[in-house]
């Protein structure tokens, strides 16, 4: 296992848009028992009723939403840059319902707090749910979004989560 560095919010100064959106993340759901991950490119940070927080965006199809609703915590794990961005392909494309993903990708679950995330990251942030609200389309004001988006149904629910911890490599 690797050893991490608790790194203060304040000097946390990385562009979100490269960090989530560009160079990609793995959220982790789950417990000493049960644990997933999946690559995600949609999502932030931010302030919200006085915490820091980050928000991810999941569709009803993934398995790591059943962890995510089961569980009170989640964390981001981002990689290095260099790190193979085959993992994170795989991770974003096959489903931990139906293979070991961790054992397929060569990579381990550690916990801080018993939040699970991924030891070969460098960069972790670790989070307490907040609120989970399901996005319908009821609430679009853009009608592009359903069509381009949401043809099939498969849902997204946006999670908000307190950052409880920032840790660095
Ligand atoms: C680059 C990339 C970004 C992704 N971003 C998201 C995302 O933000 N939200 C989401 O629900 N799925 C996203 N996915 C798809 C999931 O990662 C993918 O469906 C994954 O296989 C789900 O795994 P699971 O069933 O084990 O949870 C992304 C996939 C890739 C490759």
């Amino acid at each position: 296992m690797h050893t991490f560095q608790p790194c203060p919010i304040d000097v946390f100064d990385t562009n979100p848009f490269t960090l989530i959106g560009k160079d990609w993340a793995v959220l982790t759901a789950g417990n000493q028992q049960k644990v997933n991950s999946m690559t995600i490119s949609w999502g932030g940070f931010g302030v919200l009723w006085n915490k820091n927080v980050c928000f991810v965006f999941v569709r009803d199809s993934r398995y790591t939403k059943t962890l995510m609703d089961s569980c009170d915590t989640f964390s981001l794990t981002f990689f290095q840059k260099g790190f193979n961005r085959s993992i994170l392909m795989y991770l974003g494309s096959v489903s931990g319902s139906r293979e070991n993903k961790m054992q397929v990708a060569h990579l381990h679950v550690n916990y801080t707090d018993n939040i699970p995330f991924i030891d070969e990251g460098n960069l972790i942030i670790a989070c307490k749910k907040l609120s989970a609200t399901r996005i319908t389309p009821d609430t679009f004001l853009d009608s592009a979004l359903e069509s381009n988006y949401y043809k099939n149904g498969d849902l997204h629910t946006m999670y908000v989560g307190e950052i409880l911890q920032v840790l660095a490599r």
